[in-house]
């Protein structure tokens, strides 16, 4: 018996993998995330148009917490050389970054495409290539063109149409060296905080129909500008085409049956509206909160749904739309049925999930209200979309953590952490099946946190805002995402000493960390 017990415990022990031996298979891609409008700054350079972040920020500049925008920014407009030197110094496999629609298209609608704009986003690719770095370009990043807001935007039904021509422009322009396509970035985000509620550009604050409505217009023009791609590029360029959605991990409080489908309705509303429609078998809008909210919109005097239905071609066209899904990924939450229930406005999304949401205050928080580190928390996203959706391709397009400008800084033990525990998980979904291909860092370098301005920082590298050429410089926690890079493995205990990162012409980073310190300065990082 006590022979037994021996035994069954040295399996126990050794079957639990150790870290040494737990490695990323070598062709997973590495990767750091950013988009347009929080680094490039240039706003006017050139013939560039108007977006709706540069019309928000600068006709309201109280919307930001700061009062800042993103008109300079971090100046990769001018910088781009420096931005790829750091992603080389990384050691990346991949890096995502967005094309400003309005930097191409300066009114938009495809009848005049900037010279400028199509150089700059060559010049940006082109050294990528040059060392390695495989492009993932997002088209649509947050930054509409202000001239097709005017025309309604998301909610003009046409929209699939603009939105179509200028995919065309990007394919044929970048698709020989581009492989990697997405869409939206985060369909959430642009219909449910742009136009149902009033915390990002546009602030439309239709709270009853707009987030329902931006989403029918937004898979269809995805769906749209996915099968140009698939007709008329893929087979010459052989890329692929996806989405990225926000998949934060939404849990039931209890184990109860009730706070199980609140869970369930909460997840539709935040994700399951915009990934149900292309990854689910049949496609349309998710059934139960369709359900909700087509009899609340009866009982509120609505002579229709104020979830607007897709035609039976649509449905198909957004069906299987996506040749992966992108997850983007920072948090999780708990579900109740019954407790911790707040007031929204009504009609709302979220009066129309109707469920209370709770975060356990031992999960460490971020310098963002909505972000905690939540445990388990990607690896629960991660094997859900794998089980619900037939084992889609997945890439995690953005993961990271912030921290106030005061906090650590330099020495960013937290954002460590944070990357430790989320790429473990990554590792527990790999292990239990899930076809996760990538992984993008949110982000590469500190940058402009929409409404929260530069008070959140992300970066790998800081960056420091008040210098004239925006210099940049690793913190602790660029040294240890390059070492998981370079070894495959997210050793627990690696801590990194003699730290300068070079530029390969002659320019350098030279940042004075050492012996788990950094020095006061003057740090010396010289640009040309
Ligand atoms: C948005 O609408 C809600 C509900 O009607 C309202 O409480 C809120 O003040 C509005 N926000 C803005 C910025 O107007």
């Amino acid at each position: 018996m006590k022979l037994l017990i021996i035994i069954g415990l040295a399996a126990v022990w050794c079957d639990a993998a150790q870290w040494q031996d737990r490695r990323f298979p070598d062709d997973f891609r590495f990767g750091a995330a950013t988009a347009a409008y929080q680094i490039e700054g240039g706003w006017n350079a050139d013939d560039k148009g108007e977006s709706i972040w540069d019309r928000l920020t600068h006709t309201n500049p109280d919307f930001i917490a700061d009062r800042s925008n993103g008109d300079v920014a971090a100046d990769t407009y001018s910088n781009y050389r420096t931005d790829v030197q750091m992603m080389r110094e990384l050691g990346l496999d991949a890096y995502r970054f967005s094309i400003a629609w309005s930097r191409i298209l300066p009114n938009g609608i495809s009848s005049k495409v900037s010279d400028a704009g199509i150089a700059f986003y060559n010049n940006y690719i082109n050294e990528m290539v040059k060392y390695n770095i495989t492009p993932m370009v997002t088209l649509y990043h947050w930054d509409l063109p202000q001239k097709l807001q005017d025309l309604g935007g998301f909610m003009n039904p046409n929209f699939h149409e603009w939105f179509e021509d200028y995919a065309r422009v990007a394919y044929e322009n970048f698709g020989d060296r581009v492989k990697h396509w997405i869409t939206f970035n985060e369909p959430r985000e642009i219909c449910y905080e742009g136009y149902g509620s009033d915390t990002k550009a546009p602030v439309i604050n239709a709270t009853d129909i707009g987030t329902y409505y931006c989403a029918k217009n937004l898979l269809i023009a995805h769906a749209k500008a996915y099968h140009a791609y698939v007709k008329d590029f893929k087979p010459k360029q052989g890329g692929v085409c996806g989405i990225t959605i926000s998949v934060n991990w939404v849990g039931p409080l209890t184990d109860s049956e009730d706070d199980r489908l609140a869970a369930e309705i909460k997840r539709q509303a935040e994700w399951g509206l915009y990934a149900e429609p292309i990854f689910s078998e049949y496609g349309g809008f998710p059934a139960e909160l369709c359900n909700i909210v087509a009899w609340k919109s009866a009982e509120q005097g609505y002579r229709r749904s104020r979830m607007p239905e897709f035609t039976d071609e649509e449905r198909t066209l957004v069906r299987g739309s996506s040749d992966f899904f992108g997850v983007n990924h920072y948090s999780g939450t708990l579900v109740s049925a019954t407790h911790y229930k707040e007031t929204h406005p009504v009609p709302s999304l979220l009066d129309d999930a109707g469920v209370g949401v709770y975060n356990p205050p031992e999960w460490p928080q971020s310098a963002s209200s909505w972000l905690r580190l939540s445990p388990n928390s990607l690896y629960y996203a991660l094997t859900h979309l794998d089980t619900k959706y037939n084992k889609p391709i997945i890439y995690v397009t953005e993961n990271g953590w912030s921290e106030s400008p005061e906090d650590g800084y330099y020495i960013d033990n937290g954002r460590v952490e944070y990357f430790r525990a989320k790429l473990n998980d990554a590792l527990d979904a790999l292990e239990a099946g899930v076809d996760l291909r990538g992984y993008m860092a949110w982000s590469l370098m500190d940058n402009f946190e929409w409404n929260q301005g530069y008070l959140e920082r992300f970066g790998l590298f800081e960056v420091d805002f008040k210098s004239e050429y925006k210099e940049r410089r690793p913190r602790k926690s660029a040294f240890v995402y390059k070492h998981i890079i370079e070894t495959r493995v997210v050793d627990p205990y690696y801590e990194p000493d003699s730290l300068t990162m070079w530029i390969d012409d002659g320019h350098y980073f030279q940042s004075a960390y050492y012996n788990n310190q950094y020095s006061s300065g003057p740090f010396s990082v010289s640009y040309n």
